[in-house]
């Protein structure tokens, strides 16, 4: 029955719900054609209606109507959904190219600090880390500085008052701190590496900065020897600056080291001929290190007779410098983006 057929196509309308995230647009489009066009279903039915019967005409040209209101609303709700969805289709069109979002890099301290712990635990030194507030034994007084050394002056040392006129706390100075707290809390065999950040109270420059970072290496056991720190700091340079690379120790003094020394070596920018990197001399100078002073094992508890050790201290900065020739300090810090982003490739 035409009437039937009529009110399927009214409850068909009012149950139509626009398809999220297609073309909407054209999908409006589509129904308004399907019904209301010229050769639509609405058009087709009334063509239809003039052929019946009068007495059913009544009840067909109500419900036909009824028919085509219907439709027309239909028309209508789909084009102001359409607009108030417009943006929203747009942002969640699932077969649009990914945006993709721009990622941070690692700070280039952080990949040299982490290059450097990496090529350490390869020879099995593992990670200790310590406070950066310390205290005067585990900063002086364990590692034998002599009461008067010039490290414990307000000059070169940020203190941190706990009382009126005493100055026994302070920020730490160098991460050789974290030495004293590892031996005092283990027994050797010992082998660590700690980086961290380090204090001191110096105008900031191109060269000096009042913040900065270096890395610590303890290794403590019975028989360990210069020879083993020699070969450690070969296998370090070569790994950290290329198999090409030459070191040479010079004679130094470190309090806590004895024998002490300072390792160069040969300048990565121009192999040792002479540039303006190495000041002409074909060298850099790298790290401190020496043999662990034997007052220091027993400050820690440890048997200088049964133990030996040796240590050795870093700048990051200073590694970073060499290694991607960075001119000037203040840059690690200032965080401007045209310069953090050079290292975007190294993760
Ligand atoms: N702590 C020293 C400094 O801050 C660096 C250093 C030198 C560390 C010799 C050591 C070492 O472990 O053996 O300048």
């Amino acid at each position: 029955m035409l009437i039937d057929e009529i009110q399927k196509h009214i409850d068909e309308i009012k149950g139509l719900q626009m398809a999220q995230y297609k073309d909407m647009a054209a999908e409006a489009e589509l129904f308004r054609i399907k019904y209301l066009g010229k050769k639509g279903i609405i058009n087709d039915l009334f063509e239809q209606f003039k052929t019946m019967p009068n007495d059913q005409k009544k009840s067909l040209g109500q419900a036909l109507n009824t028919l085509k209101n219907t439709a027309m609303s239909k028309v209508e709700e789909f084009r102001s959904y359409v607009e108030e969805h417009q943006d929203e289709a747009a942002a969640t069109d699932l077969t649009m190219p990914a945006n993709f979002a721009p990622v941070g890099s690692r700070h280039v301290l952080s990949v040299v600090m982490n290059e450097i712990v990496d090529i350490f635990s390869r020879i099995g030194f593992t990670v200790a880390e310590s406070v950066e507030v310390e205290d005067d034994w585990h900063l002086f007084s364990a590692l034998n500085f002599p009461p008067d050394h010039p490290a414990r002056d307000m000059q070169d040392t940020f203190f941190v008052e706990k009382e009126e006129g005493r100055q026994d706390v302070a920020l730490r100075t160098h991460t050789s701190s974290v030495q004293v707290r590892v031996m005092e809390n283990n027994r050797p065999p010992i082998r660590i590496i700690a980086p961290g950040r380090v204090f001191r109270n110096e105008a900031i420059s191109a060269r000096a900065h009042c913040i900065f970072h270096q890395v610590e290496a303890l290794y403590v056991d019975r028989k360990v020897t210069f020879a083993d720190l020699k070969q450690t700091l070969i296998y370090f340079a070569k790994e950290m600056f290329g198999e090409q690379t030459q070191i040479r120790l010079r004679p130094s003094y470190f309090p806590f080291t004895e024998p002490s020394a300072e390792m160069d070596i040969s300048c990565n920018i121009c192999g040792g001929k002479g540039c303006n990197i190495c000041k002409g001399t074909g060298w850099l100078e790298i790290l401190g290190c020496g043999m662990v002073d034997p007052n220091v094992l027993k400050a820690c508890g440890i048997d200088p007779n049964e133990y030996t050790g040796f240590a050795l201290g870093m700048g990051v900065e200073r590694m970073a410098m060499l290694k991607y020739q960075i001119r000037d300090l203040r840059l690690y810090f200032e965080n401007d983006l045209r310069f953090l982003r050079q290292f975007d490739a190294i993760v």
